[in-house]
């Protein structure tokens, strides 16, 4: 039994959904930079490493004609993952207790293949057939997901990692090993010589379950990768990154002048210009977006084609008649109605003083009419 399997067998993941990785949402994302990927209702998706079913139980619930596959190394996952489905009374999802490395052609073409929490986990020579399986195996306009933990920000992480594992290495049960590791870090963090340092980690790990810090610091497989790099091990395979699958601080740097000047001197290189944000955003995790790189993509008129899509949303007024909440520091939605024919701006703002002005606006709007959709 390897490492994995007796670590996950111990102490399961629990259940996480990731509505990013949501075919409709990856179908939409996909449109904003220019690959019409195949249309959500009827497609083909692989999960690879889906544990207990957290994410693709409910995504294969949500679309019931479309044909879902979630495979896991750990079959006491997928027996949960069995139990979830069935008890949700989903029939469109296949569960396969299998490596990755089980995967061959014979088990056809899919439309998004999605790997999150998983690249940068497993050992080098598995990752890469994560890539050859999406090199092999997506249909010809079709995306896969693959989430990885990456560097620079992992640097403080993985100091942090080590840390909690050389302490909890004196513990042998799992829940006793991250309980002791969270509390050596929270204790450090105490230290004169190490706070500053470690200010991100403990509010990362603040309220995070011991489930999620073994299997998140103390696995004993666990690489991040430079953007850089992972970006010319996909060209490798004959894939190319389409963008991440949420929003990736680019735009949020874009008035700052010298990221401007960085963005500008490599606007013919997309690989750098992402680069250059991971290093301005310290960024520790991303939510690749891959497709053949026989596709030509066109990303210059994301705006247009924002124009051509539909929006849903859920957004909560907060109400409160008690005076003492008034007092407290509440959020208010106002909306900016729409200048020119495209956009919603919505703003969330606090005051302290004054109770919630809501104004009638079009976010509302949208919000109340869910699940049904508004032309924007
Ligand atoms: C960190 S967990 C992430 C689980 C889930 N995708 C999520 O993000 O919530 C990594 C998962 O990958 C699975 N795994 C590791 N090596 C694998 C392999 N060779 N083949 C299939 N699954 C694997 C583990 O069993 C575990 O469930």
């Amino acid at each position: 039994m390897t490492d994995t399997v007796t670590s996950y067998d111990q102490v399961p993941y629990s259940f996480y959904s990731f509505p990013e990785t949501h075919p409709r949402r990856l179908h939409a994302v996909a449109h904003l930079l220019g690959l019409e990927a195949p249309a959500p209702a009827e497609c083909r998706v692989l999960e690879l490493g889906c544990a207990v079913g957290g994410n693709i139980v409910p995504m294969a619930y949500s679309l019931p004609e479309a044909k879902f596959t979630g495979i896991d190394l750990v079959a006491s996952q997928i027996d949960t993952a069995q139990r979830f489905a069935a008890a949700s009374g989903v029939k469109n999802l296949e569960l396969r207790a299998a490596s990755i490395t089980d995967v061959t052609p014979q088990w056809g073409q899919f439309d998004y293949i999605i790997a999150h929490g998983v690249f940068s986990w497993i050992p080098h020579e598995v990752a890469e057939k994560v890539l050859q399986i999406c090199a092999e195996q997506l249909t010809p306009n079709g995306l896969a997901y693959i989430s990885f933990n990456t560097y620079p920000g992992w640097h403080v992480r993985m100091w942090a990692r080590e840390a909690m594992r050389f302490h909890a290495e004196q513990f042998a049960e799992p829940i006793q090993k991250a309980a002791a590791g969270r509390d050596f870090i929270m204790a450090l963090a105490q230290s004169p010589f190490t706070a500053a340092l470690l200010k991100g980690e403990v509010q990362y790990l603040q309220g995070r379950s011991e489930s999620y810090i073994l299997h998140e610091y103390l696995e004993s497989m666990n690489q991040p990768f430079y953007f850089r790099d992972f970006a010319a091990r996909i060209a490798k395979q004959g894939l190319q990154y389409l963008g991440d699958a949420v929003q990736n601080g680019m735009i949020a740097a874009e008035s700052w002048p010298p990221f401007s000047s960085w963005m500008e001197a490599n606007r013919d290189d997309l690989i750098r210009q992402e680069q250059y944000v991971d290093f301005v955003r310290n960024r520790e995790f991303r939510r690749a977006l891959i497709c053949p790189g026989s596709l030509t993509l066109d990303r210059t008129r994301m705006l247009e084609r924002a124009e051509t899509m539909q929006a849903t949303a859920l957004l909560m007024v907060l109400v409160s008649a008690r005076a003492s909440d008034m007092k407290r520091s509440m959020p208010t939605i106002s909306a900016t109605p729409a200048t020119g024919r495209s956009g919603i701006t919505v703003s969330v703002a606090t005051s302290a003083t004054k109770p919630l002005p809501v104004t009638p606006a079009a976010p509302l709007e949208v919000s109340s009419i869910r699940p049904s959709i508004a032309a924007i």
